[in-house]
Order: structure tokens, then sequence, then C-alpha cells
């Protein structure tokens, strides 16, 4: 085990480590918001402004954090979030995070933009598939069925992302979306030799593109340069022929909530993608309590966008999700410690949660309600 990243006592000390070992425009990459992060640091903001009540005489010498979304069951309602960027934080990229997640007892959702395929994914863990739709129905059925032949349980259809997000970072360091690394972006990579040994052995060789540009994500760059918005007859379409149970990503609105559930979605993601598409959208948690009763138990709501503490997890619960979802969190310790990195994070976040809902006088996830949350003016 990495020892820095084993003595880590919270996320935010795994987040400093990846600071430390990652060049800045990779770290950007993944720490960086859409425009002036407003949204992006609403979403933790959102979270610090609530307290929770602790409680006293509760049975809680035994507890069970576990919990079921959509028919699967967790260790504890956390799921990992996709994202796009494994393959330049470590070698072992969408592997080391699906093994992690599977040997932590919670889900990897494994997504379109990955350094993997979907078959490699699925043979450590086929928990859930995020789909960028194309508009392109033929190429739609085909990832379908493929998606579906390889075994995935549940499909994650992102909807906010009909453009990309302005996100300046990326732009300022030079990294350009479909994401490839300009030679001024190597260079600015140098500074950290370790991780650029490492990048350019785990990656040049098969990656380099016409271009002469280096792409971590090979042929991705097409799904990427296709994104196109989804429609509600997209998303139809895809229940006609998607037989799992279906998660819509990226809703804030109500009236959107409507929309995915009548077209037949079974879950709900309320998610602002981390900040990285429309800055100044709401933070995710301020928008759950909207969004779980236009939902009024037709859909399982989760909660995804800026979880850093198990009294995040016991907040949205709280606050009516079923589970939460974190991106950035894990990154860092895949970029601190690859696998054993992730399932350090994993394991703060699982503690803090179990050590949350006892001082709050929780006893099982189930129990969780509003109960516990007190105004604050
Ligand atoms: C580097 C990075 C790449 C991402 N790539 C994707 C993606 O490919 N598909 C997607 O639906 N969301 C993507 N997201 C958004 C995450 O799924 C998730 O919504 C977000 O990270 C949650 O916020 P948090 O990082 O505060 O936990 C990405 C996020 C980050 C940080």
């Amino acid at each position: 085990m990495n020892m820095s990243v084993a003595r880590a006592v919270n996320v935010d000390e795994v987040r400093e480590l990846a600071r430390r070992r990652l060049p800045r425009p990779v770290f950007d990459l993944v720490e960086g918001g859409a425009e002036d992060e407003i949204t992006m640091r609403g979403n933790l903001d959102a979270f610090r402004r609530h307290r929770l009540l602790p409680r006293a005489f509760a049975d809680v010498a035994s507890r069970d954090s576990g919990t079921t979304v959509l028919g699967t069951k967790l260790r504890a309602p956390i799921l990992l979030a996709p994202t796009g960027a494994a393959r330049v934080l470590h070698r072992d990229a969408e592997l080391a995070v699906a093994r992690a997640a599977r040997a932590s007892g919670l889900g990897y959702v494994h997504g379109t933009v990955s350094g993997h395929t979907p078959e490699q994914v699925a043979a450590v863990d086929p928990f859930w598939f995020q789909l960028y739709a194309s508009g392109d129905r033929p190429r739609l059925l085909e990832t379908l069925k493929r998606i579906a032949d390889v075994g995935f349980r549940a499909l994650v259809v992102t909807v906010d992302v009909p453009v990309f997000g302005n996100r300046e970072r990326d732009r300022r360091n030079r990294l350009t979306i479909p994401l490839s690394f300009s030679p001024v972006a190597i260079l600015r990579c140098a500074t950290r030799p370790r991780w650029t040994a490492e990048f350019i052995r785990g990656n040049l060789p098969q990656r380099a593109q016409p271009d002469g540009r280096v792409s971590p994500f090979g042929t991705q760059r097409q799904i990427l340069s296709s994104l196109y918005p989804v429609t509600a007859d997209d998303l139809a379409f895809i229940r006609d022929h998607w037989q799992g149970p279906l998660l819509v990503k990226g809703i804030l609105h109500p009236a959107d909530c409507e929309t995915a559930i009548e077209r037949g979605a079974n879950g709900i993601i309320v998610s602002n993608h981390g900040g990285r598409q429309l800055d100044r959208a709401p933070a995710a948690l301020d928008a759950l309590p909207v969004i779980v009763s236009a939902a009024a138990g037709r859909a399982e709501v989760l909660l995804d966008g800026g979880v850093r503490r198990g009294t995040d997890i016991l907040t949205a619960l709280a606050l009516g999700a079923r589970a939460v979802l974190v991106g950035r969190p894990y990154l860092y310790g895949l970029a601190a410690g690859g696998q054993e990195g992730v399932e350090r994070v994993l394991e703060i976040l699982v503690t803090e949660f179990d050590r949350a809902m006892a001082l709050t006088g929780f006893a099982s996830t189930e129990q969780i309600d509003g109960t516990c949350l007190m105004p604050v003016q």
C-alpha cells in the first residue's frame, strides 16, 4: 500500500496528495469547473450550509449502512460517477477504479469516454454503463446491444452535455476537447517527471494521433466529437431498446424530471456535472428537494456533485436521495495511489457515513429522514 494514501485521514488530504503528484494541467483537468466555477464551489458550499442534529438514547450499537439502488445491493449508498479522465491519472485507469469499487462493495458507473473498453471493465464488474447518446440510431442500437451483451445491469444516459461547458483552465493549459495534449501542454507536464514517464509508457506507443497530438482516448475522440443534445424522443427510443433499469443523469429542472419519467426513466440523477457545464446552475444539493418531490416516488433519485464527507452523504439522504455519486474524490485516490488510492477514499467515505449515522441516531440507511436536519438562519 502506498503509505501516504494509507495515512490520509480524509478526502481533502488525498486531494492534496493528488495535487502534488500531478502536473498542473492534469490536476486542473480533474479539479476545474466551467467559467467562474461558481457552481462547482456551490456544490461544496451547499452541504456546509446544513446542520445535523445529534441524537442520544438511540440504539445504534449495531448498524447497517447498506442499501439497494434500483435492485442492486451496495455496502453503502455510494456510487462512483462516470469520469473520462482516469487514463491520464493512472496506467490502470478504469480497471483500477472498477476493481476498487468491487472490492469496496460499491458500484462504478463506467463511462462512454474511457481508456478501456466496456468489455474490459465488465470483466472486472459489469455494474452500470453511462452513455453519451448519439443521434445516429443504427450506431446507438449497436452500442445498446453491445452494452447489454457484456452484461451491464443499468444504463445511465447523460443529458447535460448538448455542448461542452466552457472550462477555462483547460483552455489556458492548452488541453483541447476532445481531450488531447498539445506539445505545449506536454511540456508543461514535464514539471512532474514521474507522472510524465508513466503517462508516456502507458499511452504513447499505441495512441499517437494522426495529427501528432497524443490522445489518451484513441477512438473516443469520435464519440466526443459527435456529442449532441439528447431529445425526449431519443430517450424514448433508448427505453424501447434497453431492457434493464434506465437512469437519466444531469437533471436540475422539475419539468425535465417529469419528461424523463414519462419516457420511462427509473432513476433520476440530480447533477450539474460537477459544475463543469453551465456555470451559475444551482448546487446539486439545493436542486435535490424539488426533484424528489417532482419524482413523487415514481423513480429513485440520486444526488451527484460536491460529496466529500460522510456527513454530506447523510445530508443528501435526509433530503430524499436514495444514494450519492462521487466523481473527483475517487479520481484523487486514483492519482495518488491507483486502485489502493481509490479504495482508501471509498473506505474513508463509508466509515464517515457509518459514524455520521450513529451520531444522528440512525441504525440503518432505511431510517434516515429529514428529522436529523436543523434549519440554519
Ligand atoms: C474529470 C471528469 C470527467 C468527467 N467525465 C464525465 C463523463 O464522461 N460523463 C459524465 O456523465 N459525467 C462526467 N463527469 C461528471 C461526473 O460524472 C460527476 O457528475 C461529477 O464529477 C460529480 O461531482 P464531484 O466531482 O464533485 O463528485 C466528469 C467529471 C470529472 C471531474
